[in-house]
C-alpha cells in the first residue's frame, strides 16, 4: 500500500470485492443457536448462546460478523473473556478456540429506533421487526453471517406487555408467560435448521386475520396475517392467495408445508416487497392490505403474486437454500418462475406473460445492455444488496422457464422432484440445480449452462425465404452476443425458439408450431410443403429472453397482429409496428401510421379478443424501450415528442366515440376480481389514457365522472392519472379530493405522490419539489421516497429536462437518503447510469452528477459501487 503524506485527506474507504471463485466452506458451524431478546425500541439486549463445531473449511479462529453492536460480554465454555482475549474490529469479533467445539455466549445492546437502514432489528411505527437478508443478522447478534451455516434456533422474546402484546418468531410457539413486572415472555422453537438470513422476530400491537389450511398429508396449519388492529378485514385477499399458494405448490410441485404455524406480518417501513423468513414472512404493508376502495386491480394481483412468491420460498430458498450469495438466482429466479406460473394459472395466462415480458424488457434488458450488466450468477460484488437485480430475479426466471420448455411439463417435474430429493436441507448451488434438472428431466444442458455465466441479451437474426417451385421455406437464424461489461464470454447460447409459419393468402397456420433449438452461431432450417407465401412468427410466447431481429416484408407485422394465434406473438407484432414507427420518428424520419391505426382499430373492434388483451395490445411501448432501440445519441425529448405524436395519431384514427364507448361500457356493475371484470377496467383505463392524448371537454368530463362515481380504486386511479396529466381545474379538484379522502392511508397517499410526480403537465420538477415540502413527505420511509422520487425519475420529460436540472435533483435526493438508508439510495442510481444512450450534453450532465456523488464525503459503499460502475 502507498504511504500517504501526513496532510493528505483520507482516501475513500477502499472497496472490498468478494469473488465467487474464493468460496471456502466455513471454518466453524453453528448447529444450535439460542437467542434471548429483552426488547425495547430505545434499547434491546440480545443474548446469544451458540454451539459451535469445526467445519470443513480451513482451520482457524471463530470469526463472528458484528455490525453496529454494543458488545457487553463474551464468554467461551462458560468463562467470561476479558477484552484482551478477543479482537473486535472492522465489524468482526474474532475468538481463538482450542479444540473442535465450544459454547460461545455473547451479550450485545442495540437501538432499534435509531436503525434507519431497516436492516437488523428496527422500529416501524410502534412495531419492532427484523430484516436479515442478506447480511442483517450481524446487526442483531455476533454470528458467522453466511447462508451455508444452518442452525436450529430457539428464541425467547421478552417485552413490555402493553406495548408489545404480540411476540412472534420462526417455528412453533411455546406458552406466553407473564413475568410479573409488566413484561411477558415466550419461546419459539424452529425445528428446521436454517441460515441466519431467514431469522425473524416481531413484537407489537398487532391483530390477526386467522384461518387454517390442511395439507395433503393432513397437517393442520394455523395461518395468521398480522396487521394494525382494525386492518384485519383488509387481509382477506392475501389470505385467499396464501391458501391458494399452499394448494398450488402441492398440486404443481408436490411440495407440502412443514410447520404447524404460518404467519405473515405487515409493516409500513420495508426496503423491498417482502421477506420469506421461515414460518414468519414479513411484508411491506403495500403487498398485504387491500380492499376495493383502496387497492387497484394491479395491487390485488401484486399481493397475490408476492404472497405466493414468499410462500414458495419455503421450498425454493428455505428447505434448499443458497451456498453463498452468488447463488442468489438459485432461489430467486426459480421462485419468480414459480410465482409467475401460479398467477398464470389463476387468471389470464396470456396477459400475465405479456406483462412479465414488458417488465423484463424495461428493467432487465436495460440493465443487461448497460454498465451494470452481470450474468444471473455473478462472479463478484462489493455490496450484495446491490445484486437483488432484475437480472437475478427476472432473467433468472426466464432461464428456468427455458429449461421447463425444453423438458416439457412432465420431465420438468421429474427434474424438480429430483432436485428436492437430492438437496433438501442443504445450502446448494446453481450447478446443483442444473445437474438435477439434467438428470431428472433427461436433458443435456452442457451448452445451456452459458446462460449462467454470460451476461447481455443475445440477438437472434431471422430471415425467411420461400421457394415457390420447390414448395419449401428456409429459415436462416444467427445469434449475436453483445459486448457488455462482465460479459463472461460470448460463445453461442442454447436458445429455444417456438416458431410457426402462417400463409399470407389463407391467413392460416402452416403446420404445427416447432420448438427450434438454436445452438450454433448460424443455422438454416427447412420447412416443406409450403404452398403459399409464408410469414414468420418466432419466439412465440417469448420462449427465450432474446431480442429478435427479423427481416420482414412490408405488411408482415400488420398481418401477424391480425392473424397470429399465439396471443403473445400477436401483441408483439403490434408492439413492433409501433416501435419501428417511434424509432423513425424520434430520428426525425417521417413515417405513415396507417398500418398502426388499422391494427389498433381492428384490435379494439375484435370482440373475440378479451378486454385485458386488447388493452395490452394497444399500449404504446415504454419510452425507455425506444431509447434502447435507438441505442446511442438519443434525444430524450424527441422520444417523448414521438410518443405524443403517435398517441394523438392513434386517437384521431380510432376516434373519440370508439374510446368513449369503451369507457362507458360495463360501468356500474357489481365489483368483482374476475379476469373479465379486471379486463374491462384495464381496457377502460387504457382507452381513457389514449383519449387524454388530446383531451377535449368531453374527455375531461368523462374522467371527472369516472372519478366521482368510482366504486373501486382502479377506476378512480385511472381517472385521476388522466386528469393529473391535464392542465385543468378538474386536476386540482380531484387531487385535493383524493388526498382528503385517503389521508389516513399511507399506501394510498403514495399513489397520490406518484401520480403527480409522473404527470407530464407543467414543470414536473417544480411539482416534485413542491410535494417534497408537503407535510406527508418523508425521505426515511422507502415507500414514500420511491413514490415521489422514483415517480419523478420515471417522468421522461421531467427527469431529462434540457439543462440537467432533473439529474441534479435526483443526485441530491440520493445523497440525502444515503445518510438514512444506503440500500434504498443505491437503487436510484441506475437512471443516471443510462448516460451512454443519450446525446452528448445530456450524457455529460448525467456523468457530472455521478461524479459529484462519488466526491461527496461519507458516501456509502452501496451507492459508491453503483456510481463507480455506472461511470466506468
Ligand atoms: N428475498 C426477498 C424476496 O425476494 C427479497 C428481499 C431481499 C427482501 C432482501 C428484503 C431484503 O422474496
Ligand atoms: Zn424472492
Amino acid at each position: 500500500m502507498d504511504i500517504l503524506p501526513a496532510d493528505a485527506s483520507p482516501p475513500p474507504q477502499a472497496s472490498h470485492i468478494t469473488h465467487r471463485k474464493d468460496y471456502q466452506p466455513p471454518a466453524w458451524l453453528v448447529p444450535d443457536a439460542a437467542l434471548t431478546f429483552d426488547l425495547g425500541a430505545k434499547r434491546t439486549k440480545v443474548s446469544a448462546r451458540l454451539n459451535v463445531v469445526r467445519g470443513a473449511g480451513p482451520r482457524g479462529p471463530l470469526i463472528l460478523n458484528a455490525e453496529a453492536l454494543e458488545l457487553l460480554s463474551v464468554s467461551v465454555g462458560g468463562r467470561k473473556l476479558s477484552a484482551d482475549d478477543y479482537s473486535y474490529a472492522d465489524d468482526r469479533l474474532t475468538l481463538v478456540i482450542e479444540g473442535d467445539e465450544a459454547v460461545v455466549e455473547t451479550e450485545v445492546r442495540i437501538a432499534p429506533d435509531r436503525n434507519t437502514q431497516l436492516m437488523g432489528l428496527y422500529a416501524s411505527g410502534g412495531i419492532l421487526c427484523t430484516q436479515c437478508e442478506a447480511e442483517g443478522f450481524r446487526r442483531i447478534t455476533p454470528f458467522p453471517d453466511r447462508p451455508d451455516i444452518l442452525s436450529r434456533y430457539t428464541v425467547t422474546l421478552r417485552a413490555d406487555r402493553t406495548d408489545y402484546p404480540v411476540l412472534l418468531s420462526n417455528g412453533d410457539p411455546g406458552e406466553l408467560r407473564d413475568l410479573g413486572d409488566g413484561r411477558h415472555e415466550i419461546m419459539w422453537t424452529d425445528p428446521h435448521p436454517k441460515p441466519c438470513y431467514l431469522f425473524a422476530a416481531v413484537a407489537g400491537k398487532l391483530a390477526a386475520l386467522k384461518d387454517s389450511f390442511t395439507t395433503m398429508s393432513g397437517r393442520i396449519v394455523a395461518l395468521g396475517i398480522w396487521v394494525r388492529p382494525g386492518d384485519e378485514p383488509r387481509c382477506q385477499h392475501a389470505m385467499r392467495a396464501l391458501k391458494d399458494s399452499m394448494a398450488w405448490d402441492e398440486r404443481t410441485y408436490g411440495r407440502e408445508y412443514d410447520l404447524d404455524v404460518f404467519n405473515i406480518v405487515a409493516v409500513d417501513d420495508f426496503n423491498f416487497g417482502a421477506m420469506e423468513n421461515k414460518g414468519l414472512n414479513i411484508f411491506n404493508s403495500k403487498y398485504v392490505l387491500a380492499d376495493r376502495e383502496t387497492a387497484t386491480d394491479t395491487d390485488f394481483d401484486n399481493i397475490a403474486a408476492i404472497v405466493a412468491h414468499e410462500y414458495f420460498h419455503n421450498w425454493t430458498g428455505n428447505r434448499i437454500t443458497c451456498r453463498d450469495w452468488f447463488q442468489l438466482s438459485l432461489k430467486e429466479g426459480l421462485t419468480v418462475f414459480r410465482d409467475q406460473s401460479f398467477s398464470a394459472d389463476h387468471g389470464s395466462a396470456a396477459v400475465k406473460r405479456i406483462q412479465d415480458v414488458r417488465t423484463l424488457r424495461i428493467a432487465q434488458f436495460a440493465e443487461d445492455a448497460g454498465p451494470l450488466a452481470h450474468s444471473i450468477r455473478p462472479d463478484s460484488y462489493q455490496e450484495i444488496s446491490n445484486f437483488y437485480t432484475s437480472t437475478i430475479y427476472n432473467k433468472g426466471a426466464e432461464v428456468i422457464r427455458m429449461m421447463a420448455t425444453l423438458a416439457g411439463a412432465e420431465r420438468y417435474r421429474a427434474g424438480t422432484d429430483l432436485y428436492f430429493e437430492r438437496h433438501d436441507g442443504e445450502a446448494a448451488t446453481c450447478e446443483d440445480w442444473i445437474s438435477a434438472i439434467e438428470d431428472g428431466a433427461a436433458l443435456d444442458l452442457s451448452q445451456f449452462r452459458r446462460w449462467y455465466t454470460q451476461a447481455g441479451t443475445p440477438t437472434v437474426n431471422a430471415t425467411l425465404t420461400h421457394d415457390a417451385d420447390a414448395r419449401t421455406a428456409t429459415l436462416t437464424l444467427s445469434q449475436d452476443l453483445p459486448n457488455v461489461p462482465n460479459a463472461g464470454g460470448r460463445k453461442p447460447m442454447h436458445i429455444p425458439l417456438k416458431t410457426a409459419l402462417f400463409g399470407r393468402e389463407s391467413g392460416a397456420r402452416l403446420g404445427k408450431e416447432r420448438l427450434i433449438e438454436l445452438k450454433d452461431a448460424a443455422v438454416q432450417i427447412d420447412f416443406g410443403g409450403i404452398e403459399e407465401t409464408p410469414i414468420l412468427s418466432i419466439n412465440r410466447a417469448f420462449s427465450a429472453p432474446v431480442s429478435v431481429k427479423a427481416t420482414r416484408a412490408p405488411g408482415e407485422l400488420a398481418f401477424l397482429s391480425a392473424h397470429d394465434d399465439d396471443p403473445f406473438a400477436r401483441y408483439e407484432a403490434m408492439q413492433e409496428l409501433m416501435s419501428d414507427w417511434l424509432v423513425k420518428r424520434a430520428r426525425g424520419e417521417g413515417e405513415d401510421a396507417a398500418a398502426i391505426i388499422d391494427a389498433v382499430t381492428r384490435t379494439l373492434d375484435d370482440q373475440s379478443l378479451d378486454d385485458a388483451f386488447r388493452a395490452e395490445a394497444i399500449l404504446t411501448p415504454a419510452d425507455t424501450l425506444i431509447v434502447d432501440r435507438i441505442g446511442t445519441d438519443v434525444s430524450p425529448r424527441a422520444v417523448v415528442q414521438a410518443r405524443r405524436t403517435l398517441r394523438k395519431t392513434m386517437l384521431s384514427g380510432a376516434g373519440h366515440e370508439r374510446l368513449m364507448r369503451i369507457i362507458e361500457s360495463g360501468r356500474g356493475g357489481s365489483f368483482d376480481l374476475s379476469p373479465e371484470a379486471k379486463g374491462k377496467r384495464r381496457l377502460r383505463a387504457v382507452a381513457l389514457g389514449l383519449l387524454f392524448a388530446d383531451p377535449g371537454e368531453e374527455a375531461i368530463a368523462a374522467a371527472a365522472a369516472l372519478y366521482d362515481k368510482a366504486d373501486n380504486m382502479t377506476d378512480r386511479m385511472a381517472a385521476m392519472t388522466a386528469l393529473a396529466g391535464s392542465d385543468t381545474a378538474e386536476r386540482v379538484r380531484v387531487l385535493a379530493d383524493f388526498h382528503a379522502r385517503f389521508r389516513s392511508d399511507a399506501n394510498v397517499i403514495d399513489k397520490w405522490f406518484t401520480v403527480q410526480a409522473m404527470a407530464e403537465t407543467g414543470d414536473p420538477l417544480a411539482t416534485t419539489q413542491h410535494l417534497m415540502a408537503h407535510e406527508d413527505y418523508s425521505a426515511s420511509n422507502p415507500n414514500r421516497f420511491r413514490a415521489l422520487i422514483g415517480g419523478f425519475a420515471a417522468n421522461m420529460p421531467g427527469f431529462h429536462a434540457e439543462g440537467g436540472a432533473g439529474y441534479r435533483f435526483l443526485a441530491d435526493q440520493i445523497l440525502t437518503v444515503d445518510r438514512i438508508n444506503p440500500q434504498t439510495a443505491a437503487r436510484f442510481v441506475a437512471p443516471l447510469g443510462r448516460w451512454r444512450r443519450f446525446r452528448q450534453d445530456d450524457a455529460a450532465a448525467m456523468r457530472a452528477e455521478l461524479q459529484r456523488m462519488l466526491d461527496a464525503p461519507g458516501l456509502s459503499k452501496d451507492v459508491r459501487e453503483m456510481a463507480e460502475k455506472s461511470l466506468a
